[in-house]
């Protein structure tokens, strides 16, 4: 048996329900390969959670993923009506805190909270909830950093790609400029009005209908979360950008009749985020890509990014999220916080 790493996910939507599975399938083979167990300890959803100190078993997580949204107080014995971080804690003390709650821009909560919670209690964090970065990116890290605990968010960015890890690893470069298309569902809804020669609105029915888009879609077409993922990107770079300074262009104003346009001209239209980190400056902008370049043929939910940095120039292509995805991304996290501190 390995060294015991006890952790608590926090949301229990898509990500969270695709890590328990991963976690359940993986964690044996993870303890082999590195030596460390990790133990679910808690599971918490907007209603209610289920705790349990010496951690779920392989079954149990594979049970827990079925039970319905919002119905984690119904996995008895388990289960409590609610969720109170206090008791979570106090039962588990677990080592990391995992953030899968909505992102919500306004406030950032209930994500800011919880992260600033587990932090004071000494747990680590790791989290796929960009509003609480993109909110108090500063205060958050250096609460972790005066509390002696580390938080890790490579799910946030390029989620299905160790994007953010190798952003992060490239200590020695003066990156100058990222630039790329950073968002699934509306790329899908380009890709859609380009193949199939359908309007804006019908192509986001495809994506609403493919569970791609969500059923309010604001965040996704009006680049809200593209924009998020750049004030992410500038806070790494410690250029940061607040979100209302980037200028966001939504896909909604594009029509069919600029699609063949642009096609007839041998151009492919895209949503392209891009970064002048010399600058200062960023964008969300409807761009009309050579149909010969490389952005012009990352298509559907693909997502694709260019760093260039005064000595190379990288490009990353995978996806951006998919509940799989990023459950591999959050896992990849707990592992490697759990090899810091061994
Ligand atoms: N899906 C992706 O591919 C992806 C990729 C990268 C990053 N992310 C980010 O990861 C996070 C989770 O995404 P998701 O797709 O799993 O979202 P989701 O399906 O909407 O799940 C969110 C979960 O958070 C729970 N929740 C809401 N308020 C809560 C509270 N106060 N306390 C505890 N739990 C609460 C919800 O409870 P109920 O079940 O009761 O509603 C739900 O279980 C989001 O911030 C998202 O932006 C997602």
């Amino acid at each position: 048996m390995g060294r015991r790493v006890k952790v608590l996910l926090i949301g229990f939507g898509s990500v969270g329900r695709a890590l328990a599975k991963v976690i359940a399938l993986k964690r044996k083979i993870i303890n082999s390969r590195y030596g460390i167990l990790i133990d679910v300890v808690g599971v918490a959803d907007s209603k209610g959670m289920a705790l349990k100190a010496e951690g779920f078993d392989e079954y149990e997580l594979l049970k827990l993923c079925e039970v319905p949204r919002s119905g984690v107080n119904l996995f008895k014995p388990y289960a409590h009506q609610g969720v109170d971080l206090n008791i979570l804690y106090s039962n588990t003390q677990p080592d990391v805190h995992v953030e899968l709650t909505p992102s919500e821009y306004t406030s950032g909560e209930p994500g800011l909270s919880n992260i600033m919670y587990a932090i004071d209690r000494g747990a680590h964090v790791v989290t796929a909830n960009k509003a609480p970065l993109v909110l108090k990116y500063k205060e958050i890290v250096s609460r972790a950093l005066s509390r002696g605990v580390r938080i890790k968010f490579r799910a946030t960015v390029l989620g299905g790609t160790p994007f953010i890890s190798t952003l992060t690893s490239m200590r020695s470069h003066d990156v100058e400029r990222i630039e790329g298309i950073l968002n699934a569902t509306s790329n899908f809804i380009l890709t859609e009005m380009h193949e199939k020669l359908v309007e804006f609105t019908d192509a986001l029915k495809m994506a609403q209908a493919l569970g791609i888009a969500e059923a309010d879609p604001t965040l996704d077409i009006d680049g809200v979360d593209a924009a998020a993922k750049i004030v992410i990107i500038s806070n790494i770079l410690e250029r940061p950008l607040k979100i209302e300074e980037i200028n966001r262009e939504s896909i909604s104003r594009v029509s069919l009749r600029d699609i063949i346009d642009a096609v007839r001209q041998g151009y492919v239209i895209k949503s392209i985020a891009s970064f002048d980190v010399r600058g200062g400056k960023a964008s969300i902008r409807i761009a009309k890509i050579p149909r010969s370049e490389l952005f012009a043929q990352i298509n559907g939910v693909m997502n694709g990014v260019r760093i260039r940095s005064d000595a190379t120039e990288v490009v990353f292509i995978g996806r951006g999220g998919g509940g799989i995805e990023t459950a591999h991304s959050v896992l990849d996290d707990i592992v490697s916080l759990s090899f810091e501190d061994s």
